[in-house]
Parts: structure tokens; C-alpha cells; sequence
């Protein structure tokens, strides 16, 4: 057998052997009594009754072997111009002040702060204070509106909120202050304080008693130590777009997960202590959390704060500088990313300007990797690009060509095999395994690994029905795809009405609420059809109340603004067209997937159960007005 089986084989034969094992490199103040309590199926704890603290492994645990010296965090910011590093000592002391700052302020273990922040060293020192003192953070992307922060204030009871002046995108500064007031003003819950961070691009107005000066608290705060917690404590809450416009709060323990994560550092990316690894994302999304903060520190790494895009900041060179600059050996992103450098520098030319010697991989993931990307990216790096497969549930890779435990072949279009510890099953509408080939729902049998969701925050029964009922005795992953004979693991779509969006997962019920709400608009549905660059894009179809007098364009225009005030910018909702009626099942069934087939200019079949299929020419014909739909 090869490397790859045998570690894998072992993962499931001997569940409890593998992860106490890899729960040996990290430091416990409490051994557990047990590595999985299965007692109460499908709820699984991990470690159960071990005492820990993430931040301690995270950092102090490398101050105290004697690797404070050692860069933990290299800020790298063209759209400012600035530069800052942080050895492991320099983060230990901010991250211990900070700590100090929230419990000055009455934050206690299992308190929420909510982080609303742009890509700055302040951002993660934050996220380390609150797992310092056992606070749960929830950090909420800054490309979200007003609204879409109030949602997840008003669902995670913050006591606290941290946030900036400003975030800088390449076009314009965003005043993050100004929608941080409206969301407490929108949510009926309010925090007792918020932090904030002035930045010198923008100076944010402070509410008296409520509103605190970073900088000013950090001057007169007291180190605090990292407090002990118990392995399942919640570490943090990450909410992620559902199918309706309230997200889903997936939850993260602490033991697990740093167990986990530190074990994927090595065996995933085969990247050893000291090395520089990037994930060029940003924080607020899964792969920020898990890539840009925890996984790298937990394994001693030194990680990178990129506050910068990969064409624009200045040109489609960024990636190569930075990663030439700061001897960067990993590197993880989205295919976007390359598709956007593609674009703009189609024979990689600005590659050339740069020693990019030291790197070793290439990881994508986030969304679809198309093969002429990953070959791309290839040709142009000469080293493995793996893309893999993993979702914010998950918090790591599911499926991935592991480098550290063996280089298996490249097929392009599969994320690889199963990671060690997953399981994975491809199921036909009534739970049945399908055979090699055949697309499914993928599913993964439970218990998940350790560092996965134990559940969504205090929303048990919604957890159990979107990912659990419906195939008993397993994780319903909400993809589709299939399994080859090699047993590589093929990712194709969504089963729901999640699109991915410049690899950002978008929730397309979210639209349609805030369509739906335009005084003139009768029903409405959006899609998600494909984007050379973006890989999907939102696509809105309109139906207006009878009677409706308003002129479509300024409709058009209505709710595109009113998708970037209330979702935000990232949404890139810029496109709606109007229809006389929307093709719908008897059963009164939009069909999306026919309205996206069609926009797509994919073949499809006239669905049987249609009630209306002679809307199914003039959608193509509005479509076609705005550049879809178009014959070859
Ligand atoms: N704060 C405020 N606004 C933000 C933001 C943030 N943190 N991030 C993005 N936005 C805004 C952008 O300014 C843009 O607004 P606009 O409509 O006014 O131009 C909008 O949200 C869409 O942003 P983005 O998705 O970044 O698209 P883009 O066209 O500006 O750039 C790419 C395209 C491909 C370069 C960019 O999407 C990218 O770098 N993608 C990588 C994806 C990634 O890292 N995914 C994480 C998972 S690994
Ligand atoms: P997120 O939770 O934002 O990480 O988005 C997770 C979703 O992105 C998955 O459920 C997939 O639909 C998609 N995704 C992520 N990585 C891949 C990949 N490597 N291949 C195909 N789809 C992916």
C-alpha cells in the first residue's frame, strides 16, 4: 500500500489512535478522558473534559520553547504603503494587552465580540485576545453592509464589537464607523463597547461611554494571561451565507480544532515550523481563520496580512513580489485570484521580475477550480497546484492531495482524495451509495474529525435539518458531484441556492428578499450564471405588480443599489432584467436551474413538471438583451 492509503486506512480503522496522536503536539493544561464521546449521536465530542487554550498554543506555547524571536506575522500592505512585523514575542505582548483591554471592560470567557475589520495586524490580535480569555469572537467580513452586520450583532449578543476607521479598497476608502452606528442602530441588541482602531486614512467620529480608542486603551491596559478552557468551549462563530437572508452561525470548539489544524500545517501543505506560509484571503472568510491565523501560528509558522488584491495593488505582479519578497514556501488562494492575473498578464510576464524559488505549492480552493487555471498557474510557477475542497462547516480540507504525507497524481476538476479522517459518500435522493461515476449529493459519514461544527450557534434544529436529517448517519455537505474510479473526489455544484461569487459563498434567497421588497417588484428570483473572472455572478429576474408604471432601467437600478446597501459591495450584484413571469413546476416551483442553464447557454431539458414552458423563449430573449443566452 502506499503512504497515502496506509495513513488513510489508519485515520478510520483506528479513529482514536490517529488523533491522540496528533493531539500530542499540542499543549494541554488537562488531558481529556477520552478522544471521542460518541455517546449522544449525531452529536460527537471531541477531547472531551481536556483543558486548553488556543492563543497559548498559538503563541505563548512558541515563546516558551525558546522561538519568541521568530516572525509570527509579516503586515504587507500596498494599498497604504506600509510594512510591520511581528515576532512571536511582539504578537504574545499585544495579544496579552489586548486581552487586557476587553477584561478591563467586564469580557469574560463565553462572552461574544463581534470583529468588524479590515486585513491589519490589529485584526488579529483581536481574534488571539478574545480565544486568550475565552471570549467567542465572530469576525464579519468588511465587504458586508450595514444590515448584514446588524443581523449578526442582533444573533450573537456581542458584548463588545472591534472595528477600524476604515477599510481601503483599491477604488475608495470604506468608512467602516459610519456602518458599524447604523448596524447597533438596526439591531435591538446593543454592545456595551466598541473598540476601534483610527487609521490616519480615516478618522472615525467616537460615541461618548460607548466608543473606546484603540490605541489610548492599549496604553494604559495590563497583560492578561490566557485562561483555561475546556476543550469544547467555543473558540468562535462564523457565520456563512444559508439558503433565506439569515446566515448560518457555524460554531468552532477550541480542542479539536487546534488539534486538527495543526495536524493539516504539515500533512496537508507539508510546511514545517519557521517556514512562511500565505493565504492570500482575508480574515473574515473561513479561509482567513483557519489559514491566515490559527493553522500557521499553531504551527509555528510565520504568516502573512496581505491588505491588497491580486491585480491593481499596483499591477498584476502582487502576488510574485511578496511572495519573492518574504520567501514565501506555501502558498494557498482562489482561483479567482489567478483568472484575475490571468487576465491581465495572460504569459505571466511581471512573474518573471521576481526569485520565486522558494516556493514549493500552490493550494486553491474556495470555489471550482477550472483545468485551464490550475494548468496555468502551473506552467507559470513549476511547482504542484492542488486544489482542494473544504467549506466554512468543515474549517479544513475534506478532500486534498496531501504533500506532507504523499504527492498522489493531478487530475484537473478533482479536489483529490479524501483527506485522512473524512469519509466520503456520494448518496442519490434516498441515501444510497452510488457507484464510481455517478453524480450525487457528497455526503460524509459521521462523525466529522475533530476541528469541524459541533453546530450552529443556537440554532439546533436548523442544524439538524440542513445538514443532518436528511441522510441519516451523515453530513450532508450541500455539493454535488461524484467519485472516479481512483477514488478522486469530483466537486461540480451546489445542491441549494448558495453561489460562489469571486470564491465568496453568496446566498441567492438573500437577494430575492431584498428584491422581493421593492414596492414594484410581484416575484422575483436570482441566479447565479458564469463569469470568466468571477466564476459566478448574480443575475436577478424581475417580475412587476400589475399595473406597475416605473420604468424597468430605474427598477434595475433600485435594486442593484439596494442589494449593495443592504447585502454589500461584495454581493456584486450589478445586474436584473424584467419578465413577464417566471417559469415555475406545477407546484409553483421557480426553476432556476432551467433559467441558469439557459443563461449559461447550456443544453437542458424541457422540465416535465413545468407549467408554463412557453416563458421559457422570452427569458432567453430578456436575457439575451443583456448579453446571456447567446448561441455560440
Ligand atoms: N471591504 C469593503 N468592500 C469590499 C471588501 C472589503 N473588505 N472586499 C471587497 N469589497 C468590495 C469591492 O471593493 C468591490 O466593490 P465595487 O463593486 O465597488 O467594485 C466588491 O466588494 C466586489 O469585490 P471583489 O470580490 O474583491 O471583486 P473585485 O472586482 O474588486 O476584484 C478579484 C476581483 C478577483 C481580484 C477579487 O475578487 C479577489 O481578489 N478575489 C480573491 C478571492 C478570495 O480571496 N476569496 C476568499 C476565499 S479563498
Ligand atoms: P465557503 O464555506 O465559503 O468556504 O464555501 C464552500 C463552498 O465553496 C463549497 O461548499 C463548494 O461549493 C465551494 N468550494 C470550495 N472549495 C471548492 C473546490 N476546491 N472545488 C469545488 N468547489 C469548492
Amino acid at each position: 500500500m502506499k503512504t497515502y492509503d496506509l495513513v488513510y486506512k489508519r485515520s478510520l480503522d483506528n479513529v482514536a489512535d490517529f488523533w491522540a496522536e496528533a493531539a500530542e503536539n499540542i499543549d494541554w493544561f488537562k488531558r481529556w478522558d477520552s478522544v471521542l464521546d460518541d455517546s449522544n449521536p449525531p452529536h460527537y465530542r471531541w477531547f472531551p473534559s481536556g483543558k486548553m487554550n488556543t492563543c497559548h498554543n498559538a503563541l505563548d506555547r512558541h515563546v516558551n520553547n525558546g522561538h519568541g524571536e521568530r516572525l509570527a506575522v509579516i503586515y504587507d500592505s500596498p494599498v497604504t504603503a506600509a510594512k510591520r512585523t511581528l515576532s512571536y514575542k511582539e504578537l504574545q505582548q499585544q495579544v496579552a494587552l489586548f486581552a487586557g483591554v476587553l477584561s478591563s471592560k467586564g469580557i469574560t470567557k463565553g462572552d461574544r465580540v463581534i470583529i468588524y475589520m479590515p486585513m491589519v495586524p490589529e485584526t488579529l490580535v483581536a481574534i488571539l485576545a478574545c480565544a486568550r480569555i475565552g471570549a467567542v469572537h465572530s469576525v464579519v467580513f468588511g465587504g458586508f453592509a450595514a444590515q448584514e452586520l446588524a443581523t449578526r450583532i442582533e444573533d450573537a449578543g456581542p458584548k463588545a464589537i472591534v472595528s477600524a476607521s476604515c477599510g481601503i479598497e483599491p477604488n475608495r476608502i470604506v468608512e467602516y464607523k459610519p456602518l458599524l452606528d447604523s448596524a447597533i442602530e438596526l439591531s435591538a441588541h446593543k454592545p456595551d463597547h466598541c473598540f476601534i482602531l483610527q487609521r490616519p486614512e480615516a478618522t472615525a467620529s467616537m460615541e461618548k461611554n460607548r466608543d473606546i480608542d484603540w490605541h489610548e486603551s492599549m496604553a494604559k491596559a495590563e497583560p492578561q494571561d490566557c485562561v483555561v478552557v475546556d476543550a469544547n468551549d467555543p473558540l468562535y462563530i462564523l457565520y456563512t451565507s444559508g439558503t433565506t437572508g439569515q446566515p448560518k452561525g457555524i460554531v468552532r470548539d477550541n480542542g479539536g480544532h487546534a488539534v486538527a489544524l495543526h495536524w493539516t500545517m504539515k500533512n496537508i501543505y507539508g510546511v514545517e515550523p519557521g517556514e512562511v506560509y500565505w493565504a492570500a484571503s482575508d480574515v473574515g472568510w473561513i479561509v482567513g481563520h483557519s489559514y491566515i491565523v490559527y493553522a500557521p501560528l499553531l504551527n509555528g509558522n510565520t504568516t502573512i496580512m496581505f491588505e491588497g488584491k491580486p491585480v491593481g495593488t499596483p499591477d498584476a505582479g502582487a502576488f510574485w513580489r511578496v511572495v519573492s519578497e518574504h520567501k514565501v514556501t506555501c502558498m494557498f488562494t482562489a482561483p479567482t485570484a489567478f483568472r484575475a492575473i490571468k487576465q491581465q498578464d495572460p504569459d505571466g510576464v511581471l512573474a518573471k521580475n521576481y526569485d520565486l524559488s522558494g516556493l514549493r505549492s500552490l493550494f486553491l480552493a474556495g470555489e471550482r477550480c477550472d483545468p485551464d487555471t490550475l494548468e496555468w498557474a502551473g506552467r507559470l510557477l513549476k511547482v504542484p497546484v492542488i486544489d482542494h475542497w473544504w467549506q466554512t462547516e468543515t474549517g479544513w480540507a475534506i478532500a486534498s492531495n496531501c504533500l506532507g504525507i504523499e504527492k498522489l497524481p493531478v487530475k484537473a476538476g478533482s479536489a483529490a482524495r479524501p483527506v485522512p479522517g473524512w469519509q466520503v459518500d456520494i448518496l442519490d435522493k434516498n441515501g444510497r451509495s452510488l457507484p464510481a461515476g455517478k453524480v450525487g449529493a457528497i455526503a460524509c459519514k459521521l462523525p466529522l474529525p475533530p476541528g469541524t461544527f459541533p453546530g450552529l450557534w443556537r440554532a439546533e434544529q436548523r442544524y439538524r435539518d440542513a445538514y443532518l436529517n436528511n441522510f441519516p448517519g451523515y453530513y450532508e455537505t450541500g455539493d454535488a458531484g461524484y467519485i472516479d474510479e481512483d477514488g478522486y473526489v469530483f466537486v461540480m455544484a451546489r445542491t441549494d441556492d448558495i453561489i460562489n461569487v469571486a470564491g465568496h459563498r453568496l446566498s441567492t434567497g438573500a437577494m430575492e428578499e431584498v428584491l422581493s421588497a421593492h414596492p414594484d417588484v410581484a416575484e422575483c428570483a436570482v441566479i447565479g450564471v458564469a463569469d470568466q473572472l468571477k466564476g459566478q455572478l448574480p443575475l436577478g429576474l424581475l417580475v412587476l405588480k400589475a399595473g406597475s408604471r416605473q420604468n424597468h432601467d430605474d427598477i434595475v437600478n433600485d435594486v442593484v443599489r439596494m442589494v449593495r446597501e443592504q447585502i454589500g459591495p461584495v454581493a456584486a450584484f450589478k445586474q436584473a432584467v424584467v419578465v413577464a413571469q417566471l417559469p415555475k413546476t406545477r407546484s409553483g416551483k421557480i426553476l432556476r436551474g432551467t433559467m441558469r442553464r439557459i443563461a449559461d447557454n447550456e443544453e437542458y431539458r424541457m422540465p416535465a413538471t413545468i407549467e408554463n414552458p412557453e416563458v421559457l423563449d422570452q427569458i432567453s430573449e430578456s436575457m439575451q438583451k443583456i448579453g446571456y443566452a447567446k448561441p455560440e
